[in-house]
């Protein structure tokens, strides 16, 4: 299924507060410019079913979701994601930009909430239909920093609510990071690791030095593809 994809496929991760949203649009205007196609989209929520379904998990209300429950809900949003938005994206040959993917529900559910991480990667495998990301970019910072950024957000866009997540504990959120930072080093050939305690125009340019290599290569492939048809 994922073999006739021609797009490229970036997925951003990272703790709360970390700035991928930002870094998402920044990233989508600047490959546009290089007149690129790109599909920006997110997990969760990324289609109208996902909304639904992000509605649920964030709902601060819902404190008695069974840990099982909530893994299965972004296991379900992802497959709806994947088959509805991504995989036709990719086929049409856009780049697609994902807000969490993947890597996010072994960080999260698996070595934070202490799910199976064994089973995380197997249900992984069956609702992304073979689309692994190309590059999947970590924005790295402390928690103390990234949670405080989160609440500020909040203050000025949501009332000042959190969500069912901002609310856990200071040593969640660490899980997470360091959870994060292993998958990187474990996959060394995905991840790149972008220190995100810094401003949003150095963070933009740390991202872009790692995806220019990518702009090069599929401009070389365009160009001898465009020379093949004129021979
Ligand atoms: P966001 O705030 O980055 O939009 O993500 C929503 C929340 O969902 C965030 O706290 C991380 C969490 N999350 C998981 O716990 N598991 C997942 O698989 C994904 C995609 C997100």
């Amino acid at each position: 299924m994922a073999g006739k994809r021609k797009g490229i496929f970036i997925t951003f991760e990272g703790i709360e507060g970390c700035g991928k949203t930002t870094q998402v649009k920044l990233l989508s205007g600047r490959l546009r410019n290089h007149g690129i196609p790109v599909l920006a989209t997110r997990e969760p929520g990324g289609t109208l079913i996902g909304k639904t379904i992000r509605r649920i998990l964030l709902d601060s209300r819902n404190t008695a979701i069974a840990p099982k429950t909530e893994w299965l809900l972004y296991a379900a949003d992802r497959a709806q994601h994947v088959q509805e938005i991504i995989l036709p994206a990719l086929r049409e040959g856009k780049w697609v930009l994902c807000d969490r993917f993947m890597d996010a529900t072994e960080a999260y559910q698996g070595r934070a909430r202490g799910q199976d991480t064994q089973l995380i990667r197997v249900i992984n495998d069956l609702v992304v239909q073979g689309v692994k990301p190309d590059l999947t970019i970590l924005l790295d910072l402390p928690v103390e920093i990234g949670l405080g950024r989160a609440l500020r957000r909040n203050s000025v866009s949501n009332a000042g609510t959190q969500d069912r997540f901002e609310r856990e504990h200071l040593s969640f959120h660490r899980k997470v990071r360091k959870a994060y930072l292993d998958l990187a080093q474990r996959e060394k050939d995905r991840f790149v690791v972008v220190n995100a305690d810094t401003s949003e125009q150095e963070v933009e340019e740390a991202i872009f030095h790692y995806v220019e290599p990518l702009v090069q290569k599929c401009s070389g492939v365009q160009r001898s593809g465009f020379r093949k048809e004129k021979q």
